[in-house]
């Protein structure tokens, strides 16, 4: 489900889409909207899993201060999805405690 009408924002456009990759799932993500959103619209509620305890963490605050929703997005580990927009061949992928960093070589 999306919020594609809101009384202060503008309404979200839904006739462009990107598509993206989440943890190796195709997924279609409306074009501009941030990419826990197009998380949530497929159900997909953990982003990552805590260092020590390993236990799941997903939306919390939604303004990029918690960081509850890091994910790994194009190798980088992290990315605040919150207020992250999506983008034609992401790659995003669930976080597991401080992530890695993926170089080419
Ligand atoms: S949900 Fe808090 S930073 Fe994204």
């Amino acid at each position: 489900m999306r919020v594609t009408e809101h009384p202060i924002f503008e309404d979200l456009d839904t006739t462009e889409y990107v598509n993206i990759t989440v943890d190796g799932k195709p997924v279609k993500a409306v074009k501009g909207e941030m990419i826990l959103a197009a998380l949530l619209a497929e159900g997909i509620i953990i982003n990552r899993y805590t260092t020590k305890r390993h236990e799941p963490r997903g939306l919390f605050c939604a303004i990029g201060q918690c960081t509850d929703c890091m994910m790994v997005v194009n190798g980088m580990p992290n990315v605040r999805t919150c207020i992250t927009p999506v983008e034609e061949g992401m790659t995003v992928e669930t976080q597991n405690g401080l992530g890695e960093w993926r170089t080419e070589g």
